[in-house]
Formats: C-alpha cells, structure tokens, sequence
C-alpha cells in the first residue's frame, strides 16, 4: 500500500462526508460494532469505495463512519482486518494510516482481549499503558517512506499517560474502575496455551489479544497519539479453568456494550485536540 492509496483513501472519505478534516479517530473492536452509526451527523463511507480492505467475514462489510461527537469530528472505522486472516500487515495498518491522513491526531483503539494479570475479570476495561510485540512483524518493515514517519520511530509513549488521565477521568465519571494494563499481541487465530499465557504473564503483560498493536506500531510512526483500551472478554487460558470459546467472547462484549459506548461517549469530548 503506498502513501498516495492512503491519500486517494483520505481524500474520499473527505469528499463523501463533506468534512474535510477530522480530529479524532477511533477503531472498533468486537461488540462495538454499528457504535458510529447512530451518531449526530453519520455518513457511512464503504470501506470498498475508499479501497480498503474488507473484511472477509460474511455480512460485515468494512465501513468508515464520520460523525460528530461535542463538536469534534470522529472518524470511525469499523470492520478492521486481522494478521491472523492472512492479510499483510500493510493492509492491516491501511485503515489507521487513513484515519491520520484524514486529520486525526489521536486515535483511539478498541479490543477485546483476555484477561493475564490480577485482579481482571470479564467485563474489565482497560487503558493499555504500553504492548509487546509478540509476533515477530512489524508493519514497517520495508522500504520507509519518510511521508509516514522516520525509518526508526519512537516507540516510548505510543499510549501517553496525559491522555491515560483523561479514560481515567471518564471511567470515574461513568462508575467504572479504572484499570491499566501491558498488552500482548500474539498472532492467533487459535487462543493461547496456558504455557504462552504464563510467558506473557512473566513478562509484564495484563492482557493477551490479536489485534492493535500493528495499528498502534503504524500511528507512532505517523506521530499521531494513542488510546488504547481493552474490553476483558475472559480470563486468559489456564487463568481460567473453562475452555475458551468465542461465543463467550462475543456474549461478553454484547453485555459490555453499553458501558463501553458510554465511556467513549463522555471520553470523546475530553481529547485535547492540539
Ligand atoms: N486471547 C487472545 N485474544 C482474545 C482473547 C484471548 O483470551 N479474548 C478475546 N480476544
């Protein structure tokens, strides 16, 4: 994917929506979906029309919503696109790269993860405070184009804390606890093995998933800022006794659902927008 697709990309989503700039990105994991839709202003851009890639899972076509939210102008993509299905990280990361091209400065991403460290139970969320990279890629691999970013990005805070203080400003308002964690991106699709959930464990992580940290890698490089936070779907294997399934998953985000809109509802407002 070259810089112009994300430019032909962005400039779509600009003429679509008649907005020609966007302040605030956000990517939405399992659960969230349809979050964008009823929002003040919607526009839904097909994410075939902007050259996206689709998900490949039947009835979800990838989507970019556009609506505003307090005076901000969110971009939304929904219908993200996992390693695990094959894709090339360039495509995983093409999404994120619109969302900064399109003018966001921050952007906050979503997930659903399971549950490593302490004093996590299903239903957490989780401002994630830093990742490893478990799986061995990265999206920056190959020749660099200096448009994005330097061939060498910092990674020390990909997830600033002065922007961690605000989910936690949200959590309180809302009457959730907040909570922060590591995550751990491992490729998938199957679950871990207790063994890999005790490694990740041992090595800081609070949280284990399949998603984020290739997006996160891509928006570094761009400098924009990132939120990321994690809905805890259930304990990681051998945490918990019961097998995992992702029907738990995907139950565990439906009831989570409201809470987790609420909190990017009063969180939205909150991003400084400098
Ligand atoms: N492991 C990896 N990814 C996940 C999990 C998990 O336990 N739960 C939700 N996504």
């Amino acid at each position: 994917m070259t810089y112009e697709a994300v430019e032909t990309a962005a400039r779509g989503i600009a003429e679509r929506t008649g907005r020609p700039s966007h302040d605030i990105g956000l990517v939405l994991g399992s659960g969230l979906s349809g979050f964008a839709n009823d929002l003040p202003g919607a526009v839904v851009v097909d994410a075939a029309q902007l050259g996206l890639p689709q998900p490949k899972v039947t009835g979800h076509a990838g989507t970019v919503v556009s609506a505003e939210v307090a005076g901000r102008n969110l971009l939304t993509s929904a219908g993200r696109v996992h390693t695990y299905e094959g894709w090339d990280l360039d495509e995983v990361v093409f999404g994120v790269r619109t969302l900064a091209l399109a003018g966001c400065k921050t952007v906050i991403l979503t997930n659903a993860a399971g549950g490593v460290g302490d004093g996590l139970v299903p239903g957490d969320l989780v401002a994630i405070t830093d990742h490893l990279n478990l799986v061995g890629r990265n999206p920056l691999v190959g020749t660099n184009d200096e448009r994005f970013g330097p061939r060498f990005p910092d990674l020390s805070t990909v997830y600033p804390q002065h922007l961690r203080d605000v989910v936690a400003e949200s959590a309180a308002e809302v009457g959730s606890d907040y909570k922060e964690g590591i995550y751990a991106w491992l490729l998938g699709p199957s679950y871990e093995t207790p063994a890999e959930v005790q490694m990740v464990r041992s090595m800081g992580a609070s949280m284990v998933g399949m998603s984020t940290v290739p997006e996160a890698i891509a928006l570094a490089h761009m400098g924009v800022a990132v939120i990321g936070i994690s809905l805890v779907t259930n304990l990681a294997a051998g945490i918990s006794s019961e097998p995992l399934s992702h029907a738990e998953v995907t139950e565990i985000a439906g009831q989570a659902k409201g809470r987790f809109t609420a909190m990017l509802m009063d969180l939205i407002p909150r991003i400084p927008l400098d």
